[in-house]
């Protein structure tokens, strides 16, 4: 399919993990990737990979979840990389416990990043692509959405980011945007490995109890969440728009 639009990606939480993964992806499908993440140091690494491949990347220190520091970060993007034409909120944080030990401080800093995060960062950047009539949004949401002991805050969030993606495909659609979601089931990330921790788990342990239960016997990778994504954005997924895919390894969580 010919190529007609501008090719700037933005990656939020590209530090590492599935962004990461998700940046070097989509350098090698030919776009220019904002990788974002909290520390502007720690998204330089992730730069570096894309361009020892030969890719073009921008590391940018930005918090989702300021409303100031998104707006900057997005200016500095369309300057520097140019009108950015497809987003990837993956920026994500976990403050696990039970209803009872939950504290109001772990519940609003999951919301603020996940849910506050992806709204600043879509308002931010839906405006170039309105202007260029195309656009890919991608939203990470989990499995952890339809229920998961110990994740209140967090399996919260990842339903509520359902309902954002499927309202901003039917906002959005008109401008040649579509909005997608995915769902992962269990990745192997910093993520999962602080919760193995967490629980006073042997981390090879933890991952074999794991994929013992996924159908496709195995722990994911951040690429397969990253492949997922590359699909999503492609021009050719154009009808393709406000739906969840859990990439799992299976159909359930
Ligand atoms: N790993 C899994 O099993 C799994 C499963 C389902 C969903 N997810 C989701 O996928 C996404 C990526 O997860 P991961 O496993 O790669 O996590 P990770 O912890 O390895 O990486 C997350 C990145 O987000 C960055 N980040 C956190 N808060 C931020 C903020 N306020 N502003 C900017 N960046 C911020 C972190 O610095 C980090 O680099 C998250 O949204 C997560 O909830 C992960």
């Amino acid at each position: 399919m010919t190529q007609t639009t501008a090719r700037v990606a933005i990656v939020t939480g590209a530090a590492r993990g599935i962004g990461a993964a998700t940046a070097q992806r989509l350098a090698r499908d030919g776009f220019a990737v904002a990788v974002i993440d909290l520390e502007e140091s720690a998204a330089k690494a992730t730069v570096r990979a894309i361009e020892d491949e030969g890719g073009r990347a921008l590391a940018v220190g930005a918090d989702v979840s300021d409303a100031a520091q998104v707006d900057a970060a997005v200016t500095r993007v369309a300057e520097e990389l140019g009108p950015p034409t497809v987003l990837i909120n993956n920026a994500g944080i976990t403050r696990d416990n039970l209803i009872f030990k939950m504290a109001e401080q772990d519940w609003d800093m999951v919301m603020g990043v996940h849910l506050r995060g992806s709204f600043l960062m879509t308002r931010a950047v839906q405006k170039y692509m309105v202007e260029q009539r195309f656009g890919r949004i991608v939203n990470l949401s989990s499995t952890s959405a339809l229920g998961n002991r110990g994740q209140a805050n967090y399996s919260t969030a990842k339903a509520g980011l359902q309902g954002f993606t499927k309202t901003l495909a039917i906002e959005l659609g008109k401008f040649g945007v579509t909005v997608n979601c995915i769902a992962p089931g269990f990745i192997v990330s910093d993520m999962t490995r602080a919760t193995a921790e967490r629980i006073g788990e042997d981390w090879d342990t933890y991952v074999a109890a794991r994929a013992a239960q996924i159908p496709v016997a195995r722990a994911g990778q951040p690429e397969d969440i990253a492949n997922t994504v590359s699909f999503f954005v492609s021009e050719g997924a154009g009808f393709v728009s406000g739906q969840v895919i859990y990439v799992a390894g299976g159909p359930k969580a």
